[in-house]
């Protein structure tokens, strides 16, 4: 149905996997690295909406990400540049907040999206440090006796998407299947449990470290030796990692030679979401699905 926002008039509609082409040129033009395969696996798991400009062409997208019945994430959250500051990204925004109700509501708010979030009631939880690069050395680091890595196996997809859920708060069992259908994965095992896992897929024009789970603790050994097996394994190869800064990897990760290149918000409404604190999710799935 067409909308009048302040001074641009574009139709608000589903988001289809027909628009995938032009939204991969939509992320191209805010700089974003996403291949078109990146845009067909959140289009997979997200459903979303499309602005539509009055010439045709799509102004702007953003997706929702249902996990369960009580909480959702919203990414893919893009408006042309020519066309931002039109009310657009309100628009966008406001209408799937409308339809997720009052589900937990979790965005990752660049700097262009803060004030916007902001001002539709969202709270800030934490700052996300994304690291990337490709002349790292990765380290040995030492685990604790009993525990070891362990290649994962088809078995384990219940046992990793409940270490997910309890880590992050996020019901993950849907996502997960979705998720260990693109990625390689390492698991941590004790003494024949499965107790921490990083996953290693493509993304963008490298690969992503992520989600990172592990139990707490003091010297995080843990999620160090999982991320390590990815970049030992890697060597040289273009690799993110996006790790919450209160987790405190962010020095370490630079000292490896992973510079911090940004940085964003992790904002909410009616958050945070629930996470076990004995568990910790040390680096995200993606911006988009958490
Ligand atoms: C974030 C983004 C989607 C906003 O889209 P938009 O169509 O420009 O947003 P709107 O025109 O609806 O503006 C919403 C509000 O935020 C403010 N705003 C928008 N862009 C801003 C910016 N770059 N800096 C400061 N304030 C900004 C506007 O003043 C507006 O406030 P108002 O409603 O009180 O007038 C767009 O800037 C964008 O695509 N940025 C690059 C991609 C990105 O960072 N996406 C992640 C967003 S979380």
């Amino acid at each position: 149905m067409p909308d009048s926002i302040q001074n641009e008039v574009v139709e608000y509609r589903a988001f289809t996997s027909d628009d995938i082409p032009a939204a991969h040129a939509l992320s191209m033009s805010v700089k974003w690295r996403h291949r078109a395969d990146d845009w067909r696996f959140a289009a997979r798991l997200g459903r979303g909406l499309a602005a539509v400009a009055q010439n045709g062409e799509l102004a702007g997208t953003a997706l929702a990400f249902e996990f369960g019945a009580e909480a959702a994430t919203v990414g893919m959250f893009i408006v042309s540049p020519e066309h931002q500051h039109h009310g657009i990204g309100r628009g966008l925004l406001t209408r799937l907040m409308d339809r997720l109700g009052s589900r937990l509501l979790l965005v990752h708010a660049s700097e262009d999206g803060r004030p916007l979030c902001e001002s539709l009631g969202l709270e800030h939880l934490g700052t996300i440090h994304q690291h990337q690069g490709a002349a790292f050395q990765p380290p040995l680091v030492s685990l604790p006796p009993g525990e070891r890595l362990r290649p994962i196996g088809a078995k384990d997809t219940p046992r990793l998407a409940a270490l997910a859920s309890r880590a992050g708060g996020l019901d993950r069992t849907e996502l997960m299947p979705a998720l260990l259908d693109v990625s390689s994965g390492i698991a941590l095992d004790r003494d024949g449990e499965l107790i921490g896992f990083a996953l290693f897929r493509r993304f963008g024009d490298g690969h992503v470290i992520g989600p990172v789970v592990a139990p707490e603790s003091a010297d995080q050994n843990r999620a160090k030796a999982l991320i390590s097996y990815w970049l030992a394994s890697n060597a040289g190869m273009f690799v993110r990692v996006d790790t919450p800064a209160r987790f405190g990897l962010s020095s370490w990760l630079e000292g490896l030679g992973l510079p911090l290149v940004d940085t964003i918000e992790q904002m909410a409404l009616n958050g945070p979401p629930p996470a076990d604190d004995t568990l910790r999710q040390f680096a995200l799935t993606s911006q988009a699905v958490w």
